[in-house]
């Protein structure tokens, strides 16, 4: 069987975001920044070094901002070029380069598995790399999570979900996933039975929770087109990925990196100090600050 390679992203961002309102009532949370970046130049940023080459990013009529942050800005560029801030001109001319981005419009917000149906023929008959417009993992020197599930694929040639252990306490807030019988990870790899979105505690088949990264096959969106809506109403990305599992093999992937979700506040509050403190001008006052500020409570 030929290998297929993973060269193409989908990046859904067309989520209402109300957890962070008013913030996000005219400004997408995609682009709220974590210290100078907006999230979404993160998330961009990790799929190119993991190796794609094509992105489209699921919007919605709110959120062309994204699309202008990813173009060129000829006035500016000219101003930074004018008044000598060649650095910056340079790091304004990276980002309208670092990828190949399309846009598509999610035109309601009907769930995360009706924003990847929307990527239907971008993707054509390719497996594809899904990554979460509110996710972003920080694995330092270590490989990007995409990059450790798309080798992961290589392996296995099967849909891959990206999964980290979470406390028996917070279970009921993610998609969790249910090893195959007598199954358990391996290589940080585990075949999976079923999933199930947010169960109650007591419930939950595991503590692996699914956390923004995905590989996925085609043959998703077969399932995504007939799917009912479930919980809250939209259709899930997990219900088809549970179908999915019924024709197919598909696989759990520990991702190793720290996972922040930022379309959280308290996410985004940890995401903005931890960036921030491996600044390397920022770092020392930060540093000095946290500690009389905690000193002061
Ligand atoms: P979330 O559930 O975190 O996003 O969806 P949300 O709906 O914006 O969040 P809250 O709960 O209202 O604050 C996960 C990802 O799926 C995208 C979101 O943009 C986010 O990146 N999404 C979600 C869509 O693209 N379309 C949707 O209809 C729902």
């Amino acid at each position: 069987m030929k290998k297929r390679e993973i060269k193409k992203a989908v990046i859904p961002a067309a989520g209402l975001g109300t957890r962070f309102l008013p913030a996000t009532k005219a400004i997408p949370k995609e682009m709220l920044p974590i210290v100078d970046e907006p999230t979404v130049q993160y998330i961009v940023d990790e799929a190119v070094r993991s190796g794609i080459e094509e992105i489209l990013i699921i919007t919605n009529s709110n959120k062309h901002c994204m699309e202008n942050h990813f173009d060129r800005s000829y006035e500016l560029e000219n101003r930074l070029l004018e008044s000598g801030k060649k650095e910056e001109y340079n790091m304004i001319c990276g980002i309208a380069n670092m990828a190949n981005i399309y846009y598509v419009r999610q035109k309601e917000p009907k769930g995360l598995g009706h924003a990847i149906l929307c990527a239907k023929s971008f993707i054509g008959d390719d497996p594809f790399a899904v990554l979460l417009g509110d996710d972003i993992v920080e694995n330092h020197d270590g490989k990007p999570a995409l990059k450790q599930l798309i080798e992961a694929y290589d392996k296995v040639q099967a849909s891959i979900v990206g999964v980290q252990t979470v406390p028996d306490d917070d279970v009921s807030k993610y998609g969790i996933v249910e090893p195959a019988k007598g199954e358990c990870l391996e290589n940080r790899k585990v075949k999976l039975r079923s999933m199930v979105e947010k169960p109650a505690k007591e419930d939950a088949p595991s503590n692996m929770a699914v956390l923004g990264r995905y590989v996925l096959t085609p043959e998703i969106f077969d399932f995504l087109e007939t799917q009912e809506p479930g919980a809250n109403g939209e259709i899930q990305l997990t219900d088809a990925i549970k179908n999915l599992m019924i024709s197919q093999s598909v696989y759990a992937y520990d991702f190793e990196g720290t996972r922040y979700d930022v379309g959280d506040k308290f996410g985004f509050i940890k995401a903005t100090i931890e960036y921030a403190l491996e600044k390397e001008e920022l770092q020392g006052k930060l540093q000095q600050y946290l500690k009389d500020l905690v000193n002061t409570f």
